[in-house]
């Protein structure tokens, strides 16, 4: 499995980056300048030696991923997944956009779509499997490899197909995915990652995350049906 990081210079992209080399995935680092591809590929083999690594320009990197997370500031969201478009046919696409108040960065400032990922959806060729996830990660935990992470990897997202890929790809980096449901539930997901920055200012932590409790295997949640629940 080879996934690509647009954004993968930034604090959430390189944690990921890092993380995921050290579980043995491939990684190709994005970005819009070659030298900073360059210097964060260094960074994932100084964190990961051996690692599967490479940066590599947008659109090669976008071309060279099976899985494709986007990890960019929400301002550049709508902007970047336009210019990839044509790159992200038939893949699997992660958001992790969020967009906060540039002036309270505890709360949520969505666009009109609902979330970032929604938005996603109405920009991505359709038989994309998108998903929505690591809002609630920090970059600067997942980037220090020697640290567990004891967060939960909440996620969502309209394809279970395209769900179970990024599930096994929170369990490969030893965290626990939870499937919230539908896409629709990224509104939540997103502004969960305000009230985080909040508990982090206020309790003077850095990596506070969610974790469930209750959940003995979230990976496989019982048959819906067994729920009398017909919906995802
Ligand atoms: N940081 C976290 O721990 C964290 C946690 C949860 C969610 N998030 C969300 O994840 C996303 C990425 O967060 P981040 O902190 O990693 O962001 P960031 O460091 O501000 O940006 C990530 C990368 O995006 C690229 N970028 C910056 N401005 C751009 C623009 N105008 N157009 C296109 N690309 C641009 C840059 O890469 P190049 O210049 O190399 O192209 C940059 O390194 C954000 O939406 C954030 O809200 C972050």
């Amino acid at each position: 499995m080879r996934v690509a990081i647009v954004g993968g210079t930034g604090a959430l992209g390189l944690g990921l980056a890092v993380r995921l080399a050290r579980a043995g995935v491939e990684v190709v680092i994005g970005s819009r300048s070659d030298a900073r591809a360059r210097e964060a590929e260094h960074q994932v083999l100084r964190a990961v030696p051996g690692a599967l690594a490479r940066g590599a320009i947008w659109d090669r990197a976008a071309d060279a991923g099976e899985v494709v997370v986007i990890a960019v500031p929400a301002a550049a969201q709508e902007a970047t997944i336009r210019f990839l478009a044509p790159h992200l046919q038939g893949k699997v696409v992660v958001d992790a956009t969020v967009s906060l108040d540039p002036s309270d960065p505890t709360s949520a400032a969505p666009p009109p779509e609902g979330s970032c990922a929604l938005r996603a959806r109405t920009l991505l060729p359709p038989e994309v499997g998108l998903v929505a996830a690591f809002h609630t990660l920090s970059g600067r935990l997942l980037a220090d490899v020697d640290r567990p992470v004891t967060a939960d990897a909440l996620l969502c997202g309209d394809d279970p197909e395209a769900k179970e890929t990024v599930a096994g790809l929170c369990e490969r980096m030893g965290i626990r995915p939870v499937d919230v449901g539908p896409l629709a539930k990224s509104v939540v997901l997103e502004a969960l990652t305000g009230i985080l920055i909040g508990l982090n200012r206020r309790y003077r932590r850095r990596h506070v995350g969610v974790r469930f409790t209750g959940l003995s295997d979230p990976s496989s949640p019982p048959p819906l049906a067994a729920w009398g629940i017909s919906g995802r």
